[in-house]
């Protein structure tokens, strides 16, 4: 993708972007929070208010790279790298130029990276209304999220399958010694090669469709943020993979366990068909069922049809207006399909001897878990679902780090007050807020780490003067369901 001249001089450019504080700190610094954050609105305006008079090469370096204006070369501030990023192929023009791709500085709080990618459509030096079939996107809010929930153990091969502008695998090459990043679109693996030298940072960028330019390999980590988008045709790469309904999800879940490591794990975004009178998650269920891998899917959210056709038509460029024909045949491939509702979520696997299936809805969480709290979610359920009822019985739970257990109470009137719900919550964890009914509220007060769980049932039987076998079957279901989330731990 790169000739080792272009190395060369990205390196060098580089350090001129990092020398002149082109970088996310110092690009916040100059233009000021309100306007650093419009920029993630694609809202130009306030940096272009904030930069006003402003002369120096990172003034430049923001109008050009991130705000995409048109500049004088006589205008430019002294030092600017003018024949760098000519040679590279960031900029067009003699007189005038204008930045051919976005250039955004990007990183972790001790890393500066840049990311390359297409500007965004409708704005800019060159605007155009819609953005090309072939446009390379930058960092998104689905990118941030698969960026967070990716664990970042230390490991050795990892793949990001669809790179586009190489985000996932600049935060790959943190914790993998060796980075392999594939797209079938040759302009998105140019800005991912491009993102790498610049970012000081080596992958194997590799062309082909999905899987195919790494047959026969293994990795210990594979992430995705494929072109999840559940739409009739092909219209743009980064967001239709072309497969019929949401069969992309499925075939990858089906590809990807055969490309993981003895103790690989996969990390990929997916959505999903809530199809009419069919639940959703025996259709996931079913992506997951004998591929050999447990598998962990979460659903984040859920939309209705139409929320989902206007959310990706303006996320284009498009009108969203019900006489728009796209609109139409969006509506109309959905219809075809009897779709109900489009569920986002995401969908981890792991290898595994006695591979377990796990379903949740999440859109009530508080946050979306760390790649550390998806491991963790990962050992939690292999411990709830590789533990038997029988071996369950024997284990003597205790409650998990931090938990808390709150009563709600509420005042009624002349100091009466009236007992509420109870509810366990880990005030800094991820999950939503859990209500406790009364036989599992005293599991909870009783889980020491050294009562087993028969003991228990036999205590909270006779204290709530209830039949031993009620207890046992609510405080089973439970406590299993605690495991799971992660509230209880078996020591
Ligand atoms: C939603 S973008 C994700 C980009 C980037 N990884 C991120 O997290 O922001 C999907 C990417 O998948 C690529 N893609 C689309 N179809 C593909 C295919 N058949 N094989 C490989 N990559 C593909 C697109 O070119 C695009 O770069």
């Amino acid at each position: 993708m790169l000739t080792p001249d272009d190395r060369q001089i990205a390196a060098r450019l580089r350090q001129t972007l990092v020398a002149a504080g082109f970088t996310a700190d110092g690009v916040l610094n100059l233009i000021g929070a309100q306007a650093y954050s419009a920029l993630s609105r694609d809202e130009f305006v306030p940096a272009r208010r904030a930069l006003r008079g402003t002369v120096s090469v990172l003034a430049d370096l923001v109008r050009l790279f991130v705000i995409d204006e048109m500049i004088d070369v006589d205008q430019l501030a002294p030092g600017f790298p003018l024949d760098d990023v000519r040679r590279l192929g960031l900029i067009e023009g003699a007189e005038q130029i204008h930045a051919v791709v976005d250039v955004r500085p990007y990183g972790e709080p001790d890393t500066d990276w840049y990311v390359v990618s297409d500007h965004s459509a409708g704005r800019g030096a060159m605007a155009k209304s819609e953005v090309d079939p072939d446009h390379v996107l930058g960092v998104g809010g689905a990118s941030l999220t698969l960026a967070r929930i990716t664990p970042r153990s230390r490991v050795t091969r990892a793949l990001d399958i669809g790179t586009g502008c190489g985000v996932q695998a600049l935060h790959l090459s943190r914790h993998c010694d060796e980075v392999v990043a594939t797209d079938n679109n040759l302009r998105a693996l140019r800005c991912a090669a491009l993102s790498a030298a610049l970012s000081d940072c080596e992958w194997d960028v590799r062309a082909g469709s999905f899987l195919e330019p790494v047959a026969g390999e293994s990795f210990d980590l594979i992430v995705s943020n494929p072109p999840f988008v559940i739409s009739p045709g092909r219209r743009y790469t980064y967001r239709d993979a072309g497969f019929p309904a949401d069969d992309l999800g499925r075939q990858l879940v089906a590809d990807i366990p055969g490309y993981l490591s003895r103790d690989g794990v996969a990390v990929l975004l997916a959505n999903w068909l809530h199809v009419q009178d069919e639940d959703w998650r025996e259709r996931v269920t079913e992506w997951v069922t004998g591929i050999g891998c447990s598998a962990w899917i979460a659903q984040r959210d859920v939309q209705d049809p139409t929320q989902y056709v206007g959310l990706w038509l303006r996320d284009a460029g498009d009108a969203g207006s019900d006489q728009d024909e796209r609109y139409n045949q969006w509506c109309d491939a959905l219809a075809s399909w009897r779709t109900e509702a489009i569920g986002f979520g995401w969908i981890v696997l792991a290898t595994s001897d006695r591979p377990w299936i796990h379903v949740e809805d999440v859109s009530r969480a508080s946050r979306q878990p760390t790649g550390a709290e998806v491991l963790a979610t990962m050992q939690a359920l292999t411990v709830c679902e590789t533990t038997d009822a029988l071996a369950l019985l024997s284990s003597r739970p205790q409650i998990a780090q931090g938990v808390v257990v709150r009563s709600e109470d509420h005042y009624v009137k002349s100091g009466n007050w009236a007992s509420g719900p109870t509810l366990l919550s880990t005030p800094e964890g991820w999950r939503e807020d859990q209500f406790l009914d009364v036989v599992t509220r005293e599991f909870i007060r009783r889980c020491d780490g050294e009562s087993t769980v028969e003991g228990l049932v036999d205590d909270i039987a006779v204290d709530l003067a209830m039949d031993p076998d009620d207890v046992l079957a609510v405080g089973l279901f439970r406590l299993r369901e605690l495991i799971a989330q992660g509230f209880v731990v078996l020591p």
